[in-house]
């Protein structure tokens, strides 16, 4: 058979919410046309993030039961690191109440003032943990990623050479660590090849640099290896992504990815000093080791998570059904970031919007305009999320694990399609208020 069916069948639904056109109009106003401010009521289809937004399965719904909320050393947490420990070998296992939080911990422990932190390209918070403690975070993707219609299978890694050239510039001692991350969430969701994973870590290693890897996409990055790099077609994605793993000291992991937990995170090492560290400082804010700002019952959703998301029929159908997304918009003439990644469809806005400057916010025009046509919430990833660090401007179509059928995305598809034949009439917007971090979530737009 050559279809590729949903791997699971539902067994409790939500009701969906539809507004009209013209009640989404004041939605906008009101929201100051930042759809961070749009009531999940007031939506039609969520692709806002596939963040926390997984559907459970049987198996998590059960396995919720088991929790043992003891304060101090809980059965959940003991599975939890099993599963962990078996996924990447890792000796510590913190868990935090999400991936920003572990984020935050492992930087304020490792970076000052003066330090510089490459990664292939950073997510928003990562980069904004990182300026945050005075470091200066580096983005240094391949090159030949910057042509988004370029259909080569792993645009997402990192320049080993470009590695290499700020090591000798900035000096060892200003680098606390070198990040990946997998699949590389603000480079069009592209994954990084196995090939590459080992030439970053190799270079980290040579230096004494400890090299940390950004999971939060790990299975569907195996999944891409098992499929595109050669020598890998035999490998099941769990060994793919123990190698992965293997490669590196340590990560960062946000759990509402792939583990289809809807909350949680773990910060992982194999340095027992900065463990210590690490778990004074997650005792301050986030809780104690065994429980790290989760209840037991996430600790167990975690784990069986971590197991399900490797299973082949899943990421199969995971990433077979996000390029089906992908094809049927862009081979009627929407350019996307070729070629789809795994957890979303990138509009590249600027190619397609070429009468509006980025200056005037061409993916948040598009995003805008695919709320208020159909109901539909996508976020801006290009210079309202990432200033003068984009890269380009993109409209990030991201889509919840095991939530929408086929014919919500089919929605979707003739909603772009609609827009893309009238897109001459789509205009800029400017920003009339905004905080001093992570604007993106608050800011306001006035429509030029
Ligand atoms: N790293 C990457 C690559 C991410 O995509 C995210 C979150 C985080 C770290 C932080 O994890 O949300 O659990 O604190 N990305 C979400 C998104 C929010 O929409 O892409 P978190």
């Amino acid at each position: 058979m050559r279809t590729i069916i949903e791997p699971f069948r539902i067994k409790s639904v939500e009701p969906l919410h539809h507004t009209t056109p013209a009640q989404r109009q004041e939605i906008l106003e009101r929201a100051g046309y930042n759809l961070f401010l749009i009531d999940a009521a007031n939506t039609l289809i969520d692709l806002l993030t596939d963040s926390g937004t997984s559907a459970m399965s049987t198996e998590q719904w059960a396995a919720l039961m088991r929790g043992d909320e003891s304060y101090a050393g809980s059965e959940s947490y003991y599975r939890l690191k099993r599963a962990v420990e078996d996924l990447t070998g890792f000796r510590h296992v913190i868990p935090t109440h999400q991936g920003r939080a572990a984020e935050r911990i492992l930087f304020t422990c490792l970076c000052r003032r003066g330090h510089v932190v490459p990664n292939n390209t950073h997510f928003d918070t990562t980069r904004a943990n990182i300026e945050f403690t005075g470091a200066e975070a580096l983005d240094l993707p391949l090159e030949e990623a910057r042509d988004t219609q370029s259909r080569l299978p792993f645009k997402g890694g990192m320049d080993a050479a470009a590695l290499e050239r700020v090591i000798a510039e900035h000096g060892r001692e200003r680098i606390p660590l070198v990040m990946l991350t997998v699949t590389n969430n603000s480079g069009g969701g592209q994954p990084v090849s196995l090939a590459n994973i080992e030439a970053v870590s190799g270079v980290a290693r040579r230096h004494g640099i400890p090299f940390y890897l950004d999971a939060c996409r790990f299975a569907e990055n195996a999944w891409f290896i098992h499929q595109k790099e050669a020598g890998y077609q035999e490998w099941p994605p769990l060994e793919i992504a123990k190698k992965m793993f293997s490669l590196a000291d340590g990560c960062t992991f946000s759990a509402k990815k792939d583990a289809f937990a809807n909350i949680g995170g773990l910060l992982c090492t194999n340095d027992d000093s900065l463990a210590r560290q690490e778990k004074d400082l997650l005792i301050l804010t986030e809780g104690f080791p065994t429980y790290g700002g989760l209840a037991g019952r996430d600790l167990e959703a975690i784990a069986v998570g971590l197991q399900e998301v490797l299973h082949p029929d899943y990421l199969e159908y995971r990433i077979a059904s996000t390029g089906y997304l992908g094809r049927h918009i862009a081979d009627h003439g929407v350019p996307i970031v070729e070629p789809p990644g795994g957890h979303a469809i990138y509009i590249d806005a600027g190619r397609m919007l070429p009468h509006i400057p980025k200056e005037q916010f061409p993916a948040q025009s598009l995003a805008v305009e695919l709320y208020r046509h159909a109901g539909v919430r996508s976020v801006e990833i290009g210079s309202v999320m990432f200033g003068s660090h984009a890269r380009n401007e993109l409209l990030r179509l991201a889509i919840p694990r095991r939530v929408y059928t086929q014919s919500h995305i089919d929605y979707v598809v003739e909603a772009i399609l609609e827009i893309n034949a009238r897109k001459q009439e789509l205009r800029g917007y400017e920003i009339t208020a905004q905080p001093e971090f992570l604007r993106h979530f608050s800011c306001q737009f006035r429509a030029l």
